[in-house]
């Protein structure tokens, strides 16, 4: 298992390990909240500006609660990419029941998790599979520039939604034929209005990657600081599971 011995989580710090990491939005967050972060992605990740590991992240999941080596972490992240995404994955670990033409990656992650005795968190877009809606983020929570709602199922802990404030105007852009301008950039696709590089960094407060296709892929890390600074203040005997 020669991909898990780069683990190093500094001592101080609870360990939290941010499967499909991309170049780390999500954890770029849990890091301002306080922990240790260690990435995993499928593609090179040279932004990503924590301990990282490049492999599929099912496997090294897989691996990691197979040696016992999980127990270095107190807690995980997944941001499992919708169908589109995952043409990523055709072909990998058929032999453990996942790739091949298997599609959706939200359910034997949280099989691997519920395995991990982790609490965690799963990140998935509004409309996209089958993500329990416990917590809902929006950047208008954070003054951000974007919308960008996030939905995240929790995995043996809770904490209570926060208030999600009314918008304060348009997405700026191109719909139907007609021009909207307003306070939020559409931070995905390209044409019609939508957000420069620049433009997207300014709005979800990321400076550390300039690549388009990562920033699309982001989520902003107000919202896992959040759920970070959540996860810590939780009172252990009442919000884990067993
Ligand atoms: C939605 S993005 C994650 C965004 C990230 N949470 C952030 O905030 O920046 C999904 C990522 O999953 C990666 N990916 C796709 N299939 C994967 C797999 N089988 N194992 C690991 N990573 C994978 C993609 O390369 C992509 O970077």
């Amino acid at each position: 298992m020669t991909h898990t011995t780069d683990i190093r989580p500094e001592d101080h710090r609870p360990a939290l390990l941010d499967l499909f990491s991309c170049a780390g939005g999500a954890a770029m967050g849990y890091h301002r909240a306080g922990f240790d972060v260690t990435g995993v992605d499928i593609r090179p990740r040279p932004n990503y500006p924590f301990t990282f590991i490049q492999g599929d992240a099912l496997t090294v999941l897989a691996d990691l609660i197979e040696s016992g080596e999980i127990r270095r972490f107190t807690t995980a992240h997944a941001s499992p990419p919708c169908q589109k995404g995952c043409a990523l994955t055709v072909g990998t670990n058929t032999s453990r029941g996942w790739g091949g033409t298997h599609v959706d990656l939200v359910a034997p992650t949280r099989d691997l998790l519920d395995a991990s005795g982790l609490p965690y968190v799963i990140e998935q877009p509004n409309g996209k599979a089958d993500v329990r809606k416990d917590i809902t983020l929006c950047g208008e929570m954070f003054g951000l520039g974007v919308l960008r709602h996030r939905n995240f199922e929790l995995g043996r802990w809770s904490t209570p939604q926060a208030a999600h404030p009314k918008h304060r105007g348009y997405v700026r852009g191109w719909r139907h034929g007609a021009y909207r301008d307003g306070p939020y950039v559409a931070a995905y696709g390209e044409g019609g209005g939508k957000a420069t590089v620049p433009e997207m960094q300014a709005a979800m407060g990321i400076d550390w990657t300039d690549v388009r296709e990562e920033l699309t892929e982001a989520i902003p890390p107000a919202y896992t600081e959040w759920l970070g600074r959540a996860l810590l203040a939780r009172p252990r005997s009442g919000a884990v599971a067993a």
